[in-house]
């Protein structure tokens, strides 16, 4: 099979690149990437040289591009998009462009070049926030009410994908996923941030009371969920994706981290909240566990510290990232709080 995977230098793509070519050796995998901010070849050294990998440098919102590129393979796997809720805050116009407009290149390509499968990698933000307290969980069948500009254009982009698939019979699926964390995550979510901060000695910044919720699921278990869509998910369906996880307040979270560095409370720092913050996320993942037998693999304790280990060993990757462009946002979003 040839596969073409939008965004696979991003942090997600990069581990569903990773998977891919060590699950499905047979299969030749193109990576359309244009690079941005959140692009790191450096993830995918182990496999630029393996043949059956070609990577692309270029922007999903070029038609010819993309065109030409679709001609050629079987199915496309979309994670192409910006996708930090504090930078859409900041300046929304990237996110309406690539998000948007570029899954709208994506889906016409596949439309012109004979109907290719694609599978559309989306968010549970795209369902709004539910309340603290509450039992309820996000499902297939949750309205979409978006809150922030990333998750607004999210759901733009999912709208898109389905009316694809309702108005001119494209082979589509789609998944909402949760907070997803694992190798290779930027340094600007919540996360790597704690992590990377706590490692050079510096303090966590936490949003308002730090009371949020969110459902963490571990990268790896996401890509076998995405694999197992890919054979045997039901065209024009959607997938709730989801981790093992309790409510987990940000603040317990991060407390984790601080305990796994050995470093105490006083890193952490309260500071101002985000506008229009999602104060809780919760997905039922029920219907891909009972139709396509996937769950998450292990519970969020024993990945925290997989992750948390990760960065301790992979110091250089995340110093590169957090000495160069980094710092200009880092300054604009934390210093002005
Ligand atoms: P990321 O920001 O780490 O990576 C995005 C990648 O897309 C980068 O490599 C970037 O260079 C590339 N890109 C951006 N604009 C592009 C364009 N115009 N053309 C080509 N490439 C472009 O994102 P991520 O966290 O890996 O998320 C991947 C996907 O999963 C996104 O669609 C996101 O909405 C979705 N998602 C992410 C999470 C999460 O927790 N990170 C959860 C749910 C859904
Ligand atoms: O739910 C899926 C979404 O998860 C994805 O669609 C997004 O692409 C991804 O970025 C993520 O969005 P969040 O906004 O939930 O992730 P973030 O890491 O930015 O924030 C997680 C929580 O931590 C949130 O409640 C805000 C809080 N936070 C975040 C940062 C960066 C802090 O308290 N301090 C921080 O410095």
């Amino acid at each position: 099979m040839k596969i073409l995977v939008t965004g696979g230098a991003g942090f997600i793509g990069s581990n569903f690149v990773l998977y891919w070519m060590q699950n499905h050796p047979e299969d030749h995998l193109t990576n359309l990437d244009k690079l941005t901010y959140a692009g790191n070849l450096e993830n995918l050294a182990s496999v630029q040289n393996n043949p059956n990998y070609t990577f692309v440098k270029g922007d999903i919102c070029d038609a010819t591009l993309v065109n030409e590129l679709v001609k050629d393979i079987d199915v496309i796997v979309h994670f192409a998009a910006e996708s930090h809720v504090d930078r859409s805050i900041m300046d929304p116009s990237a996110f309406v462009k690539t998000n948007v407009l570029g899954t709208q290149v994506i889906l016409d390509a596949a439309r012109n070049n004979g109907n290719k499968r694609i599978h559309h990698v989306s968010t549970d933000e795209v369902f709004g926030s539910l309340g603290l307290g509450e039992q309820t969980a996000f499902n297939e069948q949750t309205p979409y009410n978006p809150h922030s500009p990333y998750s607004a254009s999210k759901a733009g982009s999912d709208h898109l994908v389905r009316a694809y698939h309702d108005t001119y019979g494209l082979p589509i699926t789609i998944s909402n996923c949760s907070n997803n964390y694992g190798p290779y995550m930027f340094p600007e979510k919540l996360f790597p941030l704690a992590i990377t901060n706590l490692i050079e000695g510096k303090k966590v910044p936490v949003y308002g009371d730090g009371m949020q919720v969110r459902d963490w699921l571990y990268v790896e278990d996401h890509c076998r969920a995405i694999d197992l869509i890919l054979q045997k998910g039901k065209i024009g369906d959607t997938y709730c994706i989801g981790g093992l996880t309790e409510d987990i307040p940000n603040i317990v979270a991060i407390k984790k981290i601080i305990a796994l560095l050995g470093k105490d409370e006083t890193s952490i720092e309260y500071v101002k909240d985000r506008p229009g913050h999602d104060v809780r996320y919760a997905v039922d993942w029920s219907k891909i566990h009972n139709e396509l037998g996937w769950a998450p693999q292990y519970d969020f304790d024993t990945y925290l510290e997989r992750m948390v280990k990760w960065y301790q060993e992979h110091e250089q990757w995340w110093k590169d990232i957090k000495s160069g462009e980094y710092q200009k946002f880092y300054k604009k979003q934390y210093q002005q709080r």
